[in-house]
């Protein structure tokens, strides 16, 4: 079995005081768990990953990107690259989530682009995938989900350098979660699909995304190939967010 990860992504969300305050809580309550519990990872706006990596210095908490670019340096006005990610002390990046998709046009070969540039920075790429309520409605939610996952995976996968997240659009902040029966569907359907695109396909984590919260962490991780939670709203809340790790160990 792979082992859990709980990550929070704060989004567009906190300026540095209000940030550094609630790395320190994590980082807090981190210190306080079981070493062989879930691992932590938070996703800090790109402005505060250099104070969060030094707030969570003296804990097991790892710090992750919410984008970057798919070359190395160059011609990208307000672009950030994933070597400057590492460089910052980055573990992990988010690539492909529905907001970047939607806000921001971004394809599955976009995405694919940039986990490769994650990879080839030494980062874990988290590939975002998930179907819209109008694709769920017309019963196409297993083709939208194939067909992402085959179009954003990048080249040269493996469960050390690639997470999936399903994340439902849905889902997303709405406070509508998806149904164990919906999830253990999409992630045995993901866990297949692996199987011949990444490198050790059952110890591939998969995450579940879309209003994670303490009260329904529980049921969503202990469905079948599920990995962990890639969690927003609550995720700004270290209460919250301490009591999802708690519940998914
Ligand atoms: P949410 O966001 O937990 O606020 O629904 C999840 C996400 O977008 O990753």
């Amino acid at each position: 079995m792979p082992r859990t990860l709980i990550a929070g992504n704060w989004k567009m969300n906190g300026l540095r005081a209000d940030g550094q305050a609630l790395a320190w809580a994590i980082a807090e309550k981190a210190r306080a768990m079981p070493v062989s519990g879930p691992e932590l990872l938070v996703c800090p706006p790109a402005t505060l990953i250099d104070i969060i990596v030094e707030a969570v210095a003296d804990s097991s908490v790892v710090v992750g990107g919410q984008d970057c670019h798919a070359a190395q340096s160059g011609a990208h006005t307000g672009d950030i690259a994933a070597p400057m990610l590492a460089d910052l002390g980055c573990r992990y990046v988010i690539v492909g989530h529905s907001e970047r998709r939607t806000d921001h046009g971004e394809t599955s070969a976009v995405v694919r682009g940039k986990a490769e540039a994650a990879l080839a920075a030494g980062l874990t790429a988290i590939v975002c995938i998930g179907e819209t309520l109008a694709e769920r409605d017309a019963g196409r939610t297993l083709e939208v989900i194939k067909t992402q996952l085959a179009g954003s995976l990048p080249k040269g996968a493996t469960a050390a350098n690639a997470v999936v997240a399903y994340e439902p659009v849905w889902a997303i902040g709405t406070g509508r979660t998806a149904t164990a029966a919906q999830v253990a569907e999409v992630h045995t359907l993901i866990r297949h699909e692996l199987k011949g695109r990444a490198g050790d396909p059952d110890m591939v984590r998969i995450l579940y995304g879309g209003s994670v919260k303490p009260s329904n962490a529980a049921e969503l991780v202990a469905v079948e190939n599920v990995d962990g939670a890639l969690v927003g709203g609550a995720s700004l809340v270290a209460e919250d967010f301490a009591a999802i790790v708690e519940a998914a160990g």
